[in-house]
């Protein structure tokens, strides 16, 4: 059978990590016979620029029949103008759960060997809702809701990803010391579904001692369970401890349907110099496959990848190497 992905290359580095990314699928995809239809469509800024829209229309119907997306990241401007493409889009599609696996990569030597958990973060409301309005010019107003519904949901994610991939620990993230009722309310549905895993370990830490617990001793996380905001901002304190935002995936996950996309950003100060790392879209690529039932080409992918890094030779800038977008990607071609 022949995938239909709808796939959104994005501004700033997007394009180019998007075009490294689908390369080396495609390759794969002549050994192992597997096949895939993109179905190509810009939004963000670049895609405002040329038609006016800042999502088509079209996209929207995209992603509803094909059910799978990949994504390369879109520039959100500060202020005014338009509100983030990733949060109408995970919203539009209810994409409740981010799911960001944090691991070392073998052969890159970091502050930190070892590291091996994942990230569930709640992707619906919460602050990033953006419910904001200027009360008058000099107050402003940001609304935090969170519902048991958003919240039980994303905690049972967790737990069957701990169960089903027998992991042990679950930790929620939380601020319930200061925010009683909504974080209250978040820990108390986490609670309540770690109740119905008896074999799954349930702790409870508050977000800023998460922060220095995970710079002094990351390796007590195996699963992380938290709010949209909070898992922001660990997404991207957990890639540093790994390497880099140039590594870590991430799957945007709904009932009926999935956009695959790295945690970071389009890296305005690097884009379009052949600088960019494609390894954290590639690996959100690799997610893609293993959600599609393409294992075979999901696994000659990834020990092409780790062949790249374990040999270290042609590695991008962000992770000590000197090579290009493009010649890392060939490199990882070559290793297939
Ligand atoms: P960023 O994640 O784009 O970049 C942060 C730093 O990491 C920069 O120094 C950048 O060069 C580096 N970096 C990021 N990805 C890299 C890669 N693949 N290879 C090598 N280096 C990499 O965060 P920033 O600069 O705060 O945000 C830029 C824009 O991206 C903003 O408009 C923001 O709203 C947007 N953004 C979009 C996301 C998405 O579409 N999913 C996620 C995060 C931010
Ligand atoms: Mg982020």
């Amino acid at each position: 059978t022949t995938h239909k992905v709808t796939l959104i290359p994005g501004d700033g580095i997007g394009p180019e990590v998007t075009a490294a990314t689908v390369s080396i699928i495609e390759a794969a995809a002549k050994t192992t016979g597997a096949s895939f239809e993109w179905h190509r469509y810009d939004a963000g800024a670049d895609a405002f620029a040329k038609t006016g829209e800042y999502i088509p229309k079209e996209l929207y119907a995209s992603i509803e029949e094909n059910k799978v997306a990949l994504k390369g990241p879109v520039t959100t401007p500060i202020g005014g103008g338009f509100s983030s493409i990733n949060v109408t889009l995970r919203k539009k599609f209810d994409l409740y759960s981010n799911f960001r696996p944090v691991k070392n990569l073998p052969g890159l030597e970091t502050k930190f060997p070892g590291i091996d958990m994942v990230i569930f973060r709640e992707n619906t409301e919460d602050l990033y809702a953006g419910l904001e309005v200027m009360i008058n010019p000099d107050i402003a107003q940001s609304l935090k809701i969170i519902t048991r519904k958003g919240s039980t949901r994303i905690a049972r994610s967790a737990f069957e990803f701990a169960k089903k991939s027998g992991r042990k620990k679950v930790h929620a993230i939380h601020k319930a010391n200061i925010m009683k009722l909504s974080d209250g309310l978040f820990l108390k549905c986490c609670k309540e579904v770690a109740a119905e895993y008896p074999e799954i370990t349930y702790a409870e830490h508050i977000v800023d001692n998460t922060c220095m617990q995970l710079v002094m001793n990351p390796w007590q996380y195996d699963v992380i369970l938290t709010e949209n905001l909070y898992g922001d901002i660990l997404s991207d304190l957990c890639s540093g401890l790994i390497g880099g935002l140039g590594l870590v995936p991430g799957a945007n996950l709904g009932v009926n349907c999935a956009i695959f996309e790295a945690v970071h950003g389009s890296a305005p100060d690097i884009a379009g110099q052949d600088k960019a790392n494609p390894t954290a879209l590639l690996q959100s690529a690799l997610l893609m496959l293993r959600h599609l039932d393409e294992d075979a080409t999901a696994d000659i992918i990834q020990k092409a990848l780790e062949a790249v890094y374990a040999e270290g030779k042609t590695l991008t800038r962000d992770v000590g190497g000197t090579s290009g977008t493009k010649a890392f990607a060939d490199a990882v071609i070559a290793a297939m």
